[in-house]
């Protein structure tokens, strides 16, 4: 009878790492996010802000053919890891929806516009800034703790996956917004990255402090490539040097301090996603992934169609499926779809230490 006792809760023990049992239930791990508009769901929309994608025709391809606040014309990378992952979509923080069992999905925190430091983005007046969206998880904790208690709470944050994307912003809509902003006649580009690095470590170790415990990281794409960019600089459909060198110097040191971080941890907590890779695949060579075009964005007006914001006024294309960039900055749901992809089964040059099916398998067996 003890031997059974004992081997019972060994099982429960076991199961409850693999589901994590809430009130009994079997529910899914939980999923959070944090970031700018690569991953905002709609934060956006409840703000007073500039930086939106809350009218058509943003979500023209999502399944409800609406303008959700996503920057896609459809789905965007957090739904995607969402639907491997095996759960429903999370809701924006700032949605009334967000009460309830919906708590225990998990939660966006990401918001258009943010950066790693709080001065960029302010040309769009009212954003969640880094600091702000981990104040909202420390909240969200709170309010979860009241639903489940505190242990359980701190279980499924324990046992949640963590995507976090931010650092373009601190380029695009900050260093490199006007000539001789402000932060370039601070510090010569290699400065400013090793200070945006020191920046973005500490938040990560804030979000280790909090309790997540896998957390995917991004770098930043190909910035200098972007029809926006193109649009104001290009002759020939070539991309930005600067904003090239920007991303060829940023991404590697991410790589590196992310490894560092889980060196001091003494386990791997946070996982680099190589994103520049992930978009530069598609970028050479378009054709390879079914596009054609990676130059010229799918929504907008003028050269690349990469002037000013996707609007109903816009030009817009037929198929979304065959163009790398949806808007002016942002990937189309395909080109997300691939990205995803790669974070799922991408090789040690795309996913450092490990990728997400490796992370997924892992749990599934208690490890
Ligand atoms: C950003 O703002 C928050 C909240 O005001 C503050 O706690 C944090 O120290 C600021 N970060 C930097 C780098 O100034
Ligand atoms: C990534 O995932 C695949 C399984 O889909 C696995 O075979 C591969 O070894 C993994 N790569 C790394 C670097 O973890």
């Amino acid at each position: 009878m003890a031997n059974f006792l004992v081997f019972t809760s060994y099982i429960v023990l076991t199961l409850s790492l693999a589901n994590c049992f809430i009130n009994g239930v079997d529910a899914a791990r939980a999923f959070f996010v944090f970031g700018d508009s690569l991953v905002d769901n709609g934060n956006n929309n409840y703000l007073a802000t500039t930086a939106r994608a809350d009218s058509p025709p943003y979500g023209i391809d999502f399944p409800t053919r609406e303008p959700t606040g996503r920057f896609s014309n459809g789905l965007n990378i957090p739904d995607l890891i969402s639907q491997e992952i095996g759960t429903e979509p999370i809701l924006p923080y700032l949605s009334p929806n967000l009460k309830g069992d919906k708590l225990l999905v998990g939660a966006n925190f990401a918001s258009a516009g943010v950066g790693i430091l709080n001065d960029t983005g302010f040309q769009f007046i009212e954003i969640i800034r880094m600091s702000k969206q981990l104040d909202f998880f420390e909240e969200y904790k709170g309010r979860v703790s009241d639903l489940i208690g505190e242990e359980e709470s701190e279980k499924l944050i324990n046992g949640a996956l963590v995507l976090i994307t931010c650092g373009g912003n601190d380029f695009v809509n900050n260093y490199y917004l006007v000539p001789r902003s402000l932060r370039s006649r601070q510090y010569s580009l290699s400065k400013y990255v090793k200070y945006l690095i020191s920046e973005y470590r500490k938040i990560l170790r804030k979000l280790y402090h909090l309790g997540a415990r896998k957390v995917l990281v991004t770098g930043t794409g190909s910035m200098g490539c972007a029809p926006a960019e193109l649009a104001l600089k290009s002759v020939n459909g070539e991309c930005d040097v600067e904003l090239e060198r920007a991303a060829a110097l940023y991404n590697p040191q991410l790589v590196k301090m992310v490894k560092g971080l889980n060196k001091n941890i003494g386990d791997d907590v946070f996982i680099a996603a190589n994103a520049l890779k992930m978009q530069d695949d598609f970028i050479t060579n378009p054709e390879l992934y079914g596009f054609v075009t990676s130059k010229e964005a799918c929504c907008g007006q003028g050269p690349y169609n990469g002037i000013g914001l996707c609007t109903p006024l816009s030009n817009l294309c037929q198929n979304r499926d065959l163009y790398v960039f949806w808007d002016q900055f942002h990937p189309s749901e395909k080109a997300n779809r691939i990205i995803v992809k790669q974070i799922l089964t991408g090789s040690n040059e795309y996913m450092h230490p490990m990728n997400l099916s490796t992370i997924l398998a892992m749990d599934s067996i208690g490890v």
